[in-house]
C-alpha cells in the first residue's frame, strides 16, 4: 500500500506518542468546535489508547479541551456488559470520560445489553443516522476524528482479516467475529471510517513492526490487512507510531514520515 496519503509520525516510545496524540486531539477538538460548535469523536478499544486517555484526563488537557462540546462514540465494542473488564467503553470511561466535564448525553456507548449482535449493530447504526445533516441523506455520518488501533494481524476496529464484513457497502455498523475472545463484536465499517475528517492510528510495540511495514509499505491487500481499508476520501490519515513499531519501516521520509 502506498502510504503517500498517510502522514507517519514516529516517537521514541508510547509515552511520547501519547503526549503528541493528546496535543493533536486538542488541536482537532478546538478547530472542530470553532468551526462547527461540536467535535464528534470515535474512540478505539484495546490497550494502546489507555495512556492517551490518562493524559487527556490530566489538568493540562482537562482545562484546555472544550469537553462540553465533544461527543464520544466507539469504533468497535465487544459484546460484553459495560462493566466487563473487556469492555472498550469501561476502559475509556475509567481512564478519561468519567474524569472530564462532558455534557451528560455526550457518551454514546454501544448498548451491548440491548439484544443480539445484529440488533445491537442496527441500533447503533440508527444512532449514527441521527448525525446526518439532512434526514434523507444516505451518506455516512462524518466524524471529526476517528482514533484507531491496529492488531498484529493487521485488523483495525473489529475488521478482521478475511472477514465477510470487510466488503459490506451501505452498512455503517455490523456484527463481527474476532479470532480471540471476546469473539462477538460490533464494529463500524470502513465506510464510516473513510468519511471522517481525521483518522489517527495509534500503533505501539515491536509486535506490530512486521504488520505495520506490510500495511504502510507492502502491496494493497486489504482482505489480509484490513487496516489498509482506512483511506479517508476527504480527510487526513495520520499514523502515530513508536520506534519499536516503526523498526521495520524502510522508506523514512518518503511517506511523510517524521521522526519526532
Ligand atoms: C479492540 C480494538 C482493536 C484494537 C487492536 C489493537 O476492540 O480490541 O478496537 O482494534 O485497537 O486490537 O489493540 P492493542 O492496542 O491492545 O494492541
Amino acid at each position: 500500500m502506498s502510504a503517500t496519503g498517510s502522514i507517519v509520525r514516529e516517537f521514541a516510545d508510547l509515552d511520547a506518542l501519547s503526549s503528541a496524540a493528546a496535543d493533536e486531539f486538542r488541536l482537532i477538538a478546538i478547530a472542530s468546535v470553532t468551526a462547527r460548535d461540536c467535535c464528534r469523536v470515535v474512540l478505539p478499544g484495546g490497550n494502546t489508547p489507555r495512556r492517551l486517555f490518562e493524559m487527556l484526563a490530566t489538568p493540562t488537557y482537562r482545562n484546555t479541551v472544550p469537553w462540553d462540546r465533544l461527543e464520544f462514540y466507539w469504533g468497535d465494542e465487544r459484546m460484553v456488559p459495560p462493566d466487563d473488564p473487556d469492555s472498550n467503553f469501561r476502559m475509556a470511561n475509567e481512564a478519561l470520560l468519567a474524569k472530564v466535564p462532558l455534557h451528560p448525553a455526550a457518551v454514546h456507548r454501544v448498548q451491548t445489553e440491548s439484544g443480539s449482535p445484529e440488533e445491537v449493530a442496527s441500533g447503533y447504526a440508527v444512532e449514527l443516522s441521527q448525525l446526518r445533516t439532512t434526514p434523507n441523506e444516505n451518506r455516512s455520518p462524518v466524524f471529526d476524528v476517528i482514533l484507531l488501533g491496529m492488531g498484529s494481524d493487521g485488523h483495525t476496529a473489529s475488521l478482521f482479516p478475511h472477514s465477510p464484513v470487510l466488503g459490506h457497502v451501505g452498512q455503517w455498523v455490523v456484527p463481527s467475529r474476532a479470532p480471540k475472545p471476546p469473539h462477538e463484536r460490533i464494529t463500524m465499517t470502513a465506510e464510516v471510517i473513510n468519511a471522517a475528517r481525521e483518522v489517527i492510528f495509534l500503533v505501539s510495540g515491536a509486535d506490530k513492526a512486521e504488520v505495520l511495514a506490510q500495511v504502510l509499505e507492502g502491496p494493497a491487500d486489504a482482505q489480509r490487512l484490513p487496516a489498509q481499508l482506512s483511506a479517508p476520501s476527504h480527510g487526513r490519515l495520520l499514523w502515530f507510531v513508536d520506534s519499536a513499531a516503526a523498526s521495520k519501516l524502510t522508506r523514512a521520509g518518503q511517506q511523510g514520515r517524521f521522526r519526532v
